[in-house]
């Protein structure tokens, strides 16, 4: 299918901790349409980040697939990996990764910077920081923003190159519902008028709540998959459920 930005098959990611082994991922099957708002949601250590630097090209899989965009990860080396990330990725991370010496707006510049995008980007990162309702933060550096200024700052960061994906680890655990909310909906405008994806990790009912689509992995394993016919209009209320006809029978259903 040509809508079919990330196809994930048979993925395992095991760690090694000195003798023990971790089996972060296994076995997992993901297809990530474009357009979707995919909130990805599971316990603490059932492999959402994982499974976020996999799809983002910051770590490779033990075994299985992971394609991006049509191409195989596993066949490309660290440099291409590194020119993925850099034209067609924004990724947002839990601890934010801001640089420290540089402000709010050079913090956003900076990746347009990296991009060779050249004329109006002081412009453009400023209005995307002012879309965010950080216009009045544009001057201060991370350690004069709270968590939850400095996770909305990462997120500008991540968006404002209009990368094809977004990768966002938690982007709302530091947010009242407020600010989660116009995130939330600023993301949402982006993904109809520029034909971005978003995919989430999260535990914020909230983001389940936006998201068009739901998935949950538990132990390394995709447990549901649930698309909404009509979660934009009026999230968390009266969205119809309906699970894909290809999908395991039901929510916290161990599968295989
Ligand atoms: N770099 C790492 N080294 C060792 N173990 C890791 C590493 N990253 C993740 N893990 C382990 O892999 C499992 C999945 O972790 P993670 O993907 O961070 O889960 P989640 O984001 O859902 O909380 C956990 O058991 C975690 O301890
Ligand atoms: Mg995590």
């Amino acid at each position: 299918m040509q809508d079919v930005l990330v196809g994930a098959s048979a993925v395992t990611k095991d760690f090694h901790v000195g003798k023990i082994t971790v089996n972060a991922l296994r076995g997992l099957d993901l297809d990530i349409h474009k357009g979707d708002f995919l909130a990805i949601v599971g316990p603490s250590g059932s492999g959402k980040t994982t499974l976020l630097n996999l799809i983002g090209a910051l770590d490779t899989a033990t075994g299985g697939k992971v394609e991006v965009f049509g191409q195989d990860l596993s066949g490309m080396s660290r440099r291409e990996r590194a020119e993925l990330r850099l034209r067609s990725l924004g990724f947002v991370f839990q601890a934010y990764n801001l640089v420290p010496v540089l402000t709010a707006l050079e913090n956003v510049e900076f990746v347009l910077e990296l991009r060779g995008e050249d004329g109006g980007r002081r412009a453009t990162a400023m209005s995307v920081l002012e879309d965010l309702g950080l216009g009045e933060l544009a001057d201060r550096r991370p350690n004069e923003m709270s968590g939850g200024q400095q996770q909305r700052v990462a997120v500008a960061r991540a968006v404002a190159a209009k990368p094809r994906l977004v990768l966002a680890d938690e982007p709302t655990a530091n947010l009242d519902s407020e600010n989660g909310e116009s995130l939330l909906k600023m993301m949402r405008q982006l993904r109809d008028e520029h034909d971005m994806t978003f995919v989430f990790s999260t535990h914020d009912p909230l983001v389940v709540a936006y998201a068009s689509r739901v998935v949950t992995i538990r132990d390394g394993k995709i447990v549901s998959d649930i698309r909404k016919n009509s979660g934009e209009e009026a999230p968390g209320e009266g969205v119809e459920v309906r699970r894909k006809g290809t999908e395991p029978p039901g929510d916290g259903t161990e599968v295989n």
